[in-house]
């Protein structure tokens, strides 16, 4: 299973961001590694609950300096971002279940929609701060 390594590209320029969001690949890399040697739920489990912990916290202080900065496009992105968490909630509760495969391929899907989201509708906020309009 390939990990996602971390390019300069994905960079908002907003440190705080970029450093919240290479700690999230991070640890989706962790999980990755686990699943690719077959670690115990009771290894994987932990990762998969620091990875909701984290990207709630992160979502929300992703939100807060959007706000602060009064970005227009705020409610669509925190859409999107309860979208991510409830998709991340689902893979707990599939993992819960004993499905390693169902939630082997969601975290497939997910590990590129998280991807996708900072690539994307991050980096529209990215230039947002930039020029002053979306
Ligand atoms: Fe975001």
């Amino acid at each position: 299973m390939n990990n996602i390594e971390w390019k300069k590209e994905y960079e908002l320029g907003v440190e705080e961001i970029d450093n919240q969001h290479k700690k999230l690949v991070g640890i989706v890399n962790e999980f990755l590694e686990a699943q690719a040697n077959h670690s115990e739920e009771k290894v994987i489990g932990p990762v998969i609950k620091e990875l909701v912990d984290y990207t709630k916290v992160h979502f929300e202080s992703e939100e807060l300096h959007m706000k602060k900065h009064r970005y227009p496009l705020l409610i669509q992105h925190k859409q999107e971002h309860k979208a991510l968490i409830a998709r991340i909630v689902k893979i707990l509760k599939d993992l819960g279940s004993g499905n390693r495969d169902v939630a082997d391929d969601i975290f497939q899907l997910l590990k590129n929609w998280l991807l996708n989201h900072i690539l994307d509708k991050d980096r529209q906020y990215g230039n947002f701060l930039k020029n002053g309009k979306v």
